[in-house]
């Protein structure tokens, strides 16, 4: 059972043109494929321009092979500085025509830089309640806490990592035999179902 925080009855408004969005992904890609699958299903009204991610390896990329989304490798290892890796983020957003900024699992520490790019429209997903266990292993870090809930987060992006206006969240149980894994896959059904409901909502109150 999941205790949400309420969510915008789907379909979400829709904006005399889709958003334009620009995702970025580290990893996996699950969050862009719950995207895509809100899109595809009409609730929400946008359309991926672009996927944006840094690792050569990560499965993100055959998602959006798969999905049909164009995608672009922006490897942060051939970049002299974050500033330098985010100025080339916003060119590429911006050659997609897209202007909102979704990290779906984007591992980076993103700069001033692309924040002031797209004043409001830069978005990003955590895994736990914040601003509880922000940064890396915030799935362990609630575990070793011992909380008897945790959830995710979709908030603005600010500079520091992990913080910035509130969206929406979703709490979930910690069950005692929880694991990093068990866990993280039930926080992570909640992160698809409120990713799609906040761009719409982070979209609504913007318009
Ligand atoms: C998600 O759980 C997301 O909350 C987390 O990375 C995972 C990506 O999953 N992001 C962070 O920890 C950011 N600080 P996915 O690649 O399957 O979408």
């Amino acid at each position: 059972m999941a205790l949400l925080s309420p969510l915008p009855p789907s379909p979400w408004p829709r904006f005399s043109e889709p958003l334009k969005l620009a995702v970025l992904a580290s990893g996996n890609g699950s969050n862009l494929e719950a995207i895509a699958t809100a899109i595809a299903q009409g609730d929400l009204h946008a359309q991926v321009q672009v996927v944006i991610y840094n690792n050569p390896k990560a499965k993100v990329a055959e998602r959006a092979e798969r999905l049909g989304l164009p995608k672009v490798l922006l490897n942060h290892r051939h970049y002299p500085s974050r500033e330098a890796l985010d100025q080339d983020i916003i060119s590429t957003v911006q050659a997609h025509g897209a202007d909102w900024v979704i990290m779906a699992g984007w591992m980076r520490c993103v700069t001033q830089v692309l924040i002031d790019a797209f004043p409001g429209k830069v978005l990003n997903i955590h895994p736990s309640l914040l601003p509880s266990f922000p940064g890396i292993h915030a799935v362990d870090q609630a575990l070793a806490a011992g909380v008897k809930v945790s959830g995710c987060t979709v908030h603005h992006v600010e500079l520091k990592v992990d913080s910035g206006p509130i969206i929406i969240q979703a709490v979930v149980p910690v069950l005692p035999d929880d694991t990093p894994d068990t866990l993280q896959a039930r926080i992570q059904v909640q992160e698809h179902r409120i990713y799609p409901a906040a761009i719409a909502l982070a979209a609504s109150q913007m318009a």
